[in-house]
């Protein structure tokens, strides 16, 4: 099973992939959870990458291009995955189709996640995250079971990323809409895009997901 998640900040991506990760037995390869671990690690490619982060721009493709070669090298990388945050660009999509042929593997879906302008301001505003495995929570709309504990890990330490205060935020969502955005038609021209909307509650998303999987 391939999956490909596409949709604006704070769509749900990483909320779906994380649920997704467990119900289809698939690895979630979310970039920006990778970029963010290696600014943690302060490693070349977390120097590279966060003075364009912390702004909201994305990072340069040939960076990310090759994170993800270097991904699907892994020996232990699996059969089935869920690309959460990767392609961003056309230039990405063209080098990720190169590398699925390399490897004689296909993407069987993408789904993008269609969220309302402003319901997306107020997601990325109110969203905190587990520092410990990344899990996606919002003060309102989706807060963790026990107050201030990570349903997956168990860990205390939840935070406010720092790319999602509102100035941010609008950059962000100009950036999707001139660079990303433009991978709709992309995958709609490959038959492979199926579009839901993503306004509803976290688990009727989910639902609506399952179904595209099951009836494909
Ligand atoms: P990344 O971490 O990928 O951020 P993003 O794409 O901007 O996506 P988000 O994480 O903001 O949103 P999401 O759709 O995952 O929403 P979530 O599930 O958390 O990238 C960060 C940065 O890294 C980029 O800006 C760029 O600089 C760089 N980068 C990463 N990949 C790159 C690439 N390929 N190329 C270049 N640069 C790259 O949900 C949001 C909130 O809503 C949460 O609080 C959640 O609890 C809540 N929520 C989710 N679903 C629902 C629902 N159905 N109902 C109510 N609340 C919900």
């Amino acid at each position: 099973m391939h999956l490909m998640f596409l949709g604006a900040p704070g769509a749900g991506k990483g909320t779906q992939a994380k649920i997704l990760e467990q119900k289809l037995d698939a690895l979630q390869v979310s970039t920006g959870d990778i970029l963010r671990k290696s600014i943690e690690a302060k490693s070349e490619l977390g120097l590279k990458a966060k003075g364009y982060m912390d702004a909201g721009h994305l990072v340069p493709d040939d960076l990310m291009i090759e994170l993800i070669g270097e991904k699907f090298a892994e020996p232990e990388f699996p059969k089935n995955w869920i690309m959460d945050g990767f392609p961003r660009t056309v230039a990405q999509a063209e080098a990720f189709d190169s590398l699925l042929t390399r490897l004689n593997e296909k993407l069987d879906y993408v789904v993008e996640v269609d969220v309302d302008r402003d319901l997306l301001v107020k997601r990325i505003t109110g969203r905190r995250v587990c520092k410990n495995c990344q899990a996606p929570y919002h003060v309102t709309f989706n807060p963790s079971k026990a107050d201030g504990i990570c349903d997956y890990c168990g860990s205390t330490d939840i935070y406010q990323r720092a790319d999602d205060k509102e100035d941010i935020v609008i950059n962000r969502l100009k950036v999707y809409d001139e660079q990303t955005a433009p991978l709709i038609n992309y995958y709609k021209a490959k038959n492979l895009l199926f579009r839901m909307d993503g306004n509803a509650p976290v688990e009727a998303v989910t639902n609506l997901i399952l179904d595209i999987v099951s009836k494909s």
